[in-house]
């Protein structure tokens, strides 16, 4: 294909993720009802939106132990390169104009395999742009077989996404957890029986995405995912988001492995590649991270980090 005839197909592309972003603004349905709505409630959904309605303390000290961005290091090295990951991300959901764009306040956090960093990296991004004053951030532990946020935060969590989507009696409201970073909302993973993973790719998926998109396209809404070589999950869910962070582990993920993980992110617009665990290059630190973008292909990808 000749680069005139890629031209022409980005075009036609993103006039058609406009039309779509137009749709999913007139259609969103009304369960998804306001957060911060205090309506009174039917039994037995009563309970649980009380316990939602808490605010739980995040878990410092825990996330220190794990080396993971803390409030008081807005001027680490760490805070340094979540801002570095983060700014591209925050231009392509909240344009100066129509970018052409759809959902790209919905970021997607995977992998290619297991234990690359999906977890660290989503909340580490998730802290990051909650601790920038102006923007709302929404953290979803969409892991649902291997849940891990709640517990890493420290933040008991009894339902989650799971009850939501399967659970009608279940309002949004109920499954949110408040936190003590203002601007942090989490949504647990939920309970774990055969059917949850199914869940993911269910219609009930694909409704809570659009409506998260179309509702609050003010909002970050980031999702911790299961890596995509090991369950058809991860991909299904990268077609509901309008972004994807493509963590790699850095001296041990083989390439072929990374490009058959890009395979299943064919229908992303915008993949970007965060270099996790790196050894070389940042200094005497252990760890790093280096950033990759690029619209639709690795091949194309641009490298800041
Ligand atoms: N950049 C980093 N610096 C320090 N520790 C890291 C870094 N990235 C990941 N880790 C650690 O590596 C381990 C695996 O990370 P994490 O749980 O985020 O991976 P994951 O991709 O979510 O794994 P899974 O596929 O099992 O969900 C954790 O102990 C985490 O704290
Ligand atoms: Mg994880």
């Amino acid at each position: 294909m000749s680069i005139i005839e890629k031209a022409l197909n980005k075009a036609l592309e993103l006039e058609q993720s406009s039309t779509n972003k137009k749709a999913d603004q007139q259609n969103f349905p009304e369960r998804l009802e306001n957060i911060e709505a205090a309506e009174p409630v039917p039994e037995p959904t009563r309970k649980a939106t009380a316990e939602a309605s808490k605010i739980h303390s995040i878990g410092w000290s825990h996330l220190r132990e794990k080396g993971m961005l803390g409030p008081e290091m807005a001027y680490s090295q760490i805070a340094e390169e979540y801002r570095l990951i983060k700014r591209p991300l925050l231009m392509n959901a909240f344009p100066d104009g129509d970018n052409g764009l759809s959902r790209a306040n919905l970021i997607l956090v995977t992998s290619s395999v297991p234990g690359e960093g999906k977890t660290f990296t989503a909340v580490n991004l998730a802290l990051s742009i909650a601790m920038e004053r102006d923007k709302t951030v929404l953290l979803i532990d969409a892991d649902v077989a291997k849940p891990s946020i709640a517990e890493l935060l420290g933040i008991p969590a009894k339902i989650g996404l799971t009850d939501l989507l399967q659970d009608k009696s279940i309002r949004f409201s109920d499954v949110l957890i408040k936190t003590d970073i203002p601007n942090l909302t989490l949504l647990p993973a939920g309970k774990l029986d055969r059917h949850s993973t199914e869940l993911l790719a269910s219609d009930a998926m694909k409704r809570l995405a659009n409506e998260l998109s179309a509702r609050y396209p003010d909002r970050v809404v980031i999702f911790d995912s299961p890596p995509l070589l090991a369950a058809s999950q991860g991909s299904v869910l990268a077609t509901l988001v309008g972004q994807v962070v493509l963590v790699i582990e850095s001296e041990s993920t083989p390439q072929y492995i990374v490009q058959e993980a890009i395979s299943k992110l064919e229908s992303c617009e915008v993949i970007g590649c965060v270099l996790n665990k790196t050894k070389k290059g940042f200094g005497f630190r252990y760890y790093g991270y280096g950033y990759g973008y690029g619209y639709g292909s690795y091949g194309q990808q641009r490298t800041d980090g």
